[in-house]
């Protein structure tokens, strides 16, 4: 495994793909800030230091579920480290309860040909956000202050267990811990900017998200969900 840390980079994950083809398999890009990191659906991934941001390499790697797979293993590493109960957002965006629920780590995973980029933004030990982010941090969160290369060890620990692990038994136990702790669970909520409207119901055996829209039963295999919001009148 080689690892390249980097101060400040543009992307890590962009710095894999344009030098993928001199990189070896599970080579990891870390970065103390990004200056233009970003996540799914082209959002902006707030990259200041303090942040843990990190890419893997892996190659020709072809799991399906593969982006749920490295949520329940962030989710169990935060969980274990910090002692404390966070909540996952399909398909695998880890949040922590507050007066509502904040997002402390987010991951994007990118296909290119056989070669797959896993990224990980994790909010680990900032002091503030920007008022504009809906966000907190794991030391905001705890006031407990880890240590980025104790994370990341026991992140990589944690993720080669999961995937050697579902090699051999597959998906279902990791369904069941993002079932168990699935936020917005049997709430209405609306999915793909307001188009499909229902109750989240769970995750299915192929990681697709399950929603019951007027006695349907919907299955997405991709998407962002939203708590449906309800403005009552009276
Ligand atoms: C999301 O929540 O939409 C995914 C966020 C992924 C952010 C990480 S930080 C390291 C890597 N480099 C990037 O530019 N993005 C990912």
């Amino acid at each position: 495994m080689r690892v390249i840390w980097f101060d400040v980079v543009e992307s890590t994950q962009d710095y894999i793909k344009s030098h993928i083809q001199e990189l070896d398999d599970n080579t990891i890009v870390i970065a103390n800030a990004q200056t233009k990191g970003r996540g799914r659906y082209g959002h902006v991934w707030y990259s200041k230091d303090n942040g843990l941001y990190f890419s893997i390499l892996k190659k020709r790697l072809d799991i399906s579920v593969l982006s749920l797979l490295v949520g329940a293993s962030v989710f169990e590493s935060i969980k274990n480290i910090y002692d404390i109960a966070p909540i996952i957002k399909w398909p695998n965006d880890i949040y922590v309860m507050l007066e509502k629920p904040k997002k402390v780590a987010g991951i994007l995973v990118e296909k290119i040909k056989y070669d797959t980029i896993i990224g990980i933004g994790l909010n680990l030990n900032q002091e503030d956000f920007p008022a504009d982010i809906e966000a907190t941090s794991l030391k905001m969160f705890t006031n407990k202050h880890i240590d980025k290369n104790i994370f990341l060890i026991r992140f990589l620990d944690n993720f080669k267990r999961d995937l050697e692990y579902y090699k051999l038994h597959g998906f279902e136990a990791f369904r069941k811990i993002i079932n168990d702790n699935l936020l917005y669970k049997n709430k209405k909520v609306t999915a793909n900017a307001g188009k499909i409207e229902g109750i989240l119901k769970e995750v299915d055996e192929n990681g697709n998200i399950i929603i019951e829209s007027n006695n349907n039963l919907l299955r997405l295999n991709a998407g962002e969900i939203e708590l449906l919001r309800e403005y009552n009148m009276w």
